[in-house]
């Protein structure tokens, strides 16, 4: 569905972000990507979205060349982007305004989502009277309601205090096991990547290239106890293992 190809990006010629990176993800597959900060994370999602010009290679989505294109995926970046003068039910219904989707039935689809997202009865509410991790769960709200096929991911439960991000990811886990939601997902959890991935991708500290691809086997669906087994440990010390090898 995605392939990227001998991706890589520099602001100047000293200062290399990422390396020539290849990637592929298949439809309905949910794949990570974890590595140290400032690896050029957020910068190969930037690309695959098209908002980023990557120095060289291409990027496919379903066959056609879609490098620096924008709107064709759901992109939830890091940082937030709500706008401060609309309301949390204005800002998430934006991607389906802006696909031309009618205000009524936009207003119907985000509504029916704010309890699943731990937003009720803050539809009316302006982006500075929510806390951090409610702004988090606006943020991905609106991406998850923009529909589209593949669904790019920046931490999307970074800020979450621990009890809200795990009720998060059994309910996303559960959304796209039913759906066959294709994710690309960003996290500096390693109990999160292995619990909700199929593939992990890591990447090495800056200039961040691919060092190693790990298929998660776990059957579907996943349940909480996962977490706790040996087997989900044995792999954890396994990608730690991947992890401070190469650091070292
Ligand atoms: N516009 C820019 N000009 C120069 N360097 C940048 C720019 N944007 C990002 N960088 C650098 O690129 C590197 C990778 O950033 P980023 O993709 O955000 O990393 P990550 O998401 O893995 O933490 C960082 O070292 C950052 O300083
Ligand atoms: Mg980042």
């Amino acid at each position: 569905m995605l392939t990227l190809s001998q991706i890589s990006k520099s602001y100047s010629k000293d200062q290399n972000v990422l390396m020539p990176t290849d990637l592929n993800v298949k439809k309905g597959e949910f794949v990570s990507i974890i590595g140290p900060s400032g690896c050029g994370k957020s910068t190969l999602l930037d690309i695959i979205a098209g908002i980023n010009k990557p120095t060289k290679g291409s990027v496919k989505y379903n066959g056609e060349d879609i490098t620096n294109k924008t709107g064709l995926v759901g992109y939830m970046p890091q940082s937030d982007v709500l706008f401060p003068w609309r309301t949390v039910l204005d800002n998430v219904i934006l991607p389906l305004e802006i696909q031309g989707t009618g205000r009524d039935e936009a207003l119907t689809q985000a509504r029916g989502l704010f309890p699943k997202f731990g937003l009720a009865g803050f539809e009316k509410h302006y982006p500075f009277m929510l806390s951090g991790g409610m702004r988090q769960r606006a943020n991905f709200l609106r991406a998850y309601l923009n529909n589209k096929e593949l669904l790019l991911l920046d931490e999307p439960f970074g800020k979450l205090d621990a009890m809200t991000r795990l009720e998060l990811q059994k309910w996303f886990i559960q959304i796209c096991e039913e759906t066959d939601q294709t994710v690309i997902f960003i996290t500096h959890d390693m109990d999160e990547a292995i619990f909700l991935s199929d593939r992990i991708f890591i990447l090495s500290p800056r200039p961040g290239c691919l060092i190693e691809e790990v298929n998660v086997e776990f059957t579907r669906p996943r349940k909480e106890n996962l977490i706790t087994s040996s087997e989900f440990a044995l792999l954890k010390r396994r990608l730690l293992d991947v992890l401070h090898l190469k650091q070292s």
